[in-house]
Order: C-alpha cells, then structure tokens, then sequence
C-alpha cells in the first residue's frame, strides 16, 4: 500500500505553550513526521511561542530531545531532525503583558497560512487573541486551534466560546478532540457509509445495543490536580466518548464536509435523554501494586471518578429501544478502545433448537492493534449435525493494509494538517461542544447532590462490579476487556 500524502501550502504555525508538556509529546513529533512526509513546504516553520526566557538554539535543542523520546527510534533520523531543527524558531512571550509581542509580529510572515495554537490554560485563550490583535500579528484569516479541556460545565463553555467570538469567527477556530483525529474513528464513518452492507440494519430492528469502551491502563500519574477536578465524566465521556457515540449514532451527512457532519453530530447529542442516576456507576481504583486514585491525586477525601460506565439512550426513530452502554476508566485490565454493536438474532430460527443460535457482533477497534471484526454465524464443521458457530472477520489493519498502515499519521498529525488545509470536519463546533455539556452538567450535579462516593475497584480489573450489573440486569453482558 502507498500512503497518499496530500500537498499543503506553506504556513508558519505559533505554538503558544511550547515548552509545554502537550508540545513536547504531541505537537511537536508529530510536526516532525509531517516534515519527514514533505508536508512543511516552502519555507513553512514553527514558531514557539512561550513565557519561559529562552532563546531559539535551546528550544531547538528541547524540541530534537522531546523528537527522541517520544518518537520510536526508527522514525528518528539525525539528518532530518537537523534540517527540521531550522524550521524551528522561538521568541518568548508574555501572555498577560506585552513583553514578546513585537517580536513575535517580526516573526510571524503575512503572506502564507498562519495557524495558531492555544496549548495553554483556556483562562489564557481571551488575554492570547487580544494581544494578537492588539499587536497586528495575525492576519485575518488566521487559524486557531484550541484544545480541550473546554470548559468544566456550560457555562465555562458559554463563556469561552463568547471570548473567542469576540475575535474570531467560527470558521477561524478549530477545537481539538484528538480522538475524531484517530484513524479508525474516520473508519467508522468510511464503513458506515461507504458500503450498502450495514447502513440498512443500523437501527433499531436490527441493532439490540452498542458498547462502546475506551480503558487504560495508565492512572492519573501527574496530573493529578486536573483531574481531581475533572473526573472521568468531564475528562473523557463529555468529549471523546460523545464524538464516538455520535459518529456511530448519526444520521448520514449528505456530504463528507464540515457543516454537514457537524449538524448530524450535533442532533445525536441533542437527541440524548437525561440519564437516569440508577443508569450510572462511578468507581475509583485502589492502591495495588502502584498507588491508589486518592494517593494519586493526593487527596483523601476526594470523590471524583476515575471510572464511569452508564446506559444511554438516543431518543429518535432509529435509535429509539437501543441502548448505548458506555464505559471508561484508569487502572484498567488493558488498554482498549472499541465500538461493539450488537445486532438482534435472527427473528424465526430455521434450526432446532439445540443448534443454538447467535447474532453478529460488529466491532471497530480504535486501539491498540486497529481494525474491525464481524462475527458471523456458519455451520460448524464435521459430521455432528446442524451445530452453529460465530467465527470471525477478523481484519488488523497492520495485518491487511502492510506496514504502512501501522506508521499512519498518528491524531495530531491528521490534525493538524487539516488545521493547515482549512479543513474544520474533524474539529469540534462551539454549538456542539455547548450540547455536549447542557447533557453532561445534570448528571454530573445528580451526584454532587446526592454526595455520592464512587466505588472502589482493583487496580488492574474491569472496574466495579456493579458496572456488571448495568449490563446484567437487561439480560447483556460486557466485552471483556482483553488485551489484543
Ligand atoms: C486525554 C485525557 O484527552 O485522552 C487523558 O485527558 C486520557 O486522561 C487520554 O488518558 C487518552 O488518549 P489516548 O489517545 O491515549 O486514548
């Protein structure tokens, strides 16, 4: 297979909180491989931007280091991380002062794509786009990318998305989810409603529910204090479940383009009923062989979750008797991400009753070890008779597409260019990420209230109990989670 590499036009990409965790592990890697690619054209460049006193030798020298930490060795090659090094160029700035400003006005070109990149704290994002104007940095069809989190609740959402209103248009901003970035997560559209075989059933007479799971095995590690605050709920289910919920739930866009997408996405979101707390259950991990949340997040008293499974429904024609389960925790068995659908059995079983019978199970993995798998029902073999068995479809991507498939454009690679391409299909609208809280806060303000505790789960396992009995109840069962 020949990967397609698409042409962008030169751009000079801002990063502001460039000494920031997130650049060094994310931005900046990946800014590497696209320029390995021939993906920074012409004389396109990276400008760090960022408080810390420093001049553009050292930051070159931090950005080759984070190069080979955070990228595997086979995609490190001295001769280009030294011509990528060149690219390179940092002025440090005063977010909230006008130290930096005018040198960064020199800096910047006016005549190619400009990008800017909020990887800071969001109370940062007014002070950052009034400077810029204030200043005459950017030009007017400048690009913004911001990332999550956005906002805690609504309101903060509200009030951030009026800040940058009052300096960008909508078409200007683009809101990060790295999750829409993730190749099989574009897959999961590509098979939806690129083959006749599926749209058909996928509903409600022919789907009985849908799981969708993403656990780590990772804890909190240090970012405790974020997300002590945050919680799985605000961490992961507000953003990166709903986008994959609504990706599987949404009615066909006419077109693969910003606005028809976005508008699809944001109907699923509005069509979610509250959930019912008896739907819910939170947990938090226990101290085994490594910490606990609590020693994690140094607070004893917390109650913030670190695990959150709930049922959902999707109140609309198509989706109306379907229940979505979603589940995501820390500390978990392994790490996998997946969407399984479930479809129903067959409605009038032609073979006796002792064959058995089964339904197709459709499952996207998101990650690791990408791909899809479709149990479907075949006789099993030998002369015993009319005996059924599911046996699977299995397809890794690894696997049937070569290596090629394994080394695609990592999230923020895809991102990214599409930032620099103009291209807002995979970024989050402000309406949508409104919907996504106006959801959220009541079942969040539920347990509040109620002063409910999460329940303790062992390091290592597949979570509470109780999110068993979630499943159990309606007569269902998890997909274990298993390492691939
Ligand atoms: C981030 C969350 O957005 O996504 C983290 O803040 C989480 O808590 C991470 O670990 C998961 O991303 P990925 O790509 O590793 O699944």
């Amino acid at each position: 297979m020949v990967s397609r590499v698409i042409p962008v036009d030169p751009f000079d990409l801002i990063i502001f909180g460039a000494t920031g965790d997130l650049a060094r592990r994310k931005i900046l890697p990946a800014l590497y491989r696209r320029f390995c690619d021939g993906q920074m054209p012409g004389e396109s460049r990276v400008i760090g931007a960022a408080r810390t006193e420093m001049d553009t030798a050292s930051w070159r020298d931090a950005v080759a280091e984070a190069i080979t930490e955070f990228l595997p060795a086979k995609q490190c090659d001295a001769d280009s991380i030294a011509a990528f090094r060149d690219r390179l160029h940092y002025v440090p700035v005063d977010a909230l002062g006008d130290d930096g400003w005018a040198d960064l006005k020199t800096l910047v070109r006016p005549g190619v794509i400009q990008a800017y990149y909020f990887s800071v704290a969001p109370s940062l994002f007014g002070a950052l786009a009034e400077r810029l104007q204030a200043f005459e940095v950017c030009c007017d069809t400048a690009r913004f990318v911001v990332e999550k989190p956005f906002g805690r609740d609504l309101e903060t959402a509200r009030d951030l998305n009026r800040t940058l209103a009052t300096y960008f248009h909508e078409d200007q901003i683009y809101r990060i989810d790295h999750y829409l970035g993730k190749e099989t997560v574009q897959n999961l559209m590509a098979i939806r409603f690129g083959n006749t075989l599926f749209e058909p059933l996928w509903n409600t007479q022919y789907i009985d529910h849908v799981q969708i799971t993403v656990a780590e095995t990772v804890g909190v590690g240090g970012r405790g204090s974020y997300y002590d605050r945050a919680g799985a709920m605000r961490d992961m289910v507000q953003n990166h479940l709903m986008q994959l919920l609504c990706l599987t739930a949404m009615e066909p866009p006419s077109r693969f383009e910003p606005a028809a997408v976005r508008d699809e996405k944001l109907k699923v979101i509005r069509a979610l009923d509250p959930v019912d707390p008896g739907d819910i259950v939170r947990g938090q991990y226990q101290a085994g062989e490594t910490p606990g949340y609590i020693e994690d997040v140094e607070n004893p008293d917390s109650r913030t979750e670190s695990y959150i499974a709930l049922k959902l429904h999707v109140a609309n024609w198509r989706w109306n008797g379907t229940p979505f389960y979603l589940r995501t925790g820390k500390r978990l068995k392994a790490r996998r991400s997946e969407i399984v659908v479930h479809f129903k059995e067959t409605p009038h079983s032609i073979f006796d009753a002792d064959a058995g019978s089964r339904a197709n199970v459709l499952s996207i993995r998101l990650q690791p070890d990408e791909g899809i798998d479709l149990r479907v029902t075949i006789k099993e073999p030998g002369p015993g008779g009319m005996r059924l068995i599911d046996v699977p479809l299995d397809m890794s991507f690894a696997e049937a597409l070569g290596p090629e498939a394994a080394d695609a454009p990592d999230a923020y690679e895809r991102l990214i260019m599409d930032v620099i391409r103009g291209n807002q299909t995979l970024f989050m609208r402000g309406d949508e990420v409104e919907a996504a809280w106006a959801w959220t806060d009541p079942i969040i303000a539920g347990w509040t209230d109620r002063r409910d505790t999460p329940l303790p789960y062992e390091t290592g396992s597949s979570g509470p109990e109780d999110a068993l009995m979630l499943m159990h109840r309606d007569g269902r069962r998890w997909r274990e989670i298993a390492p691939s």
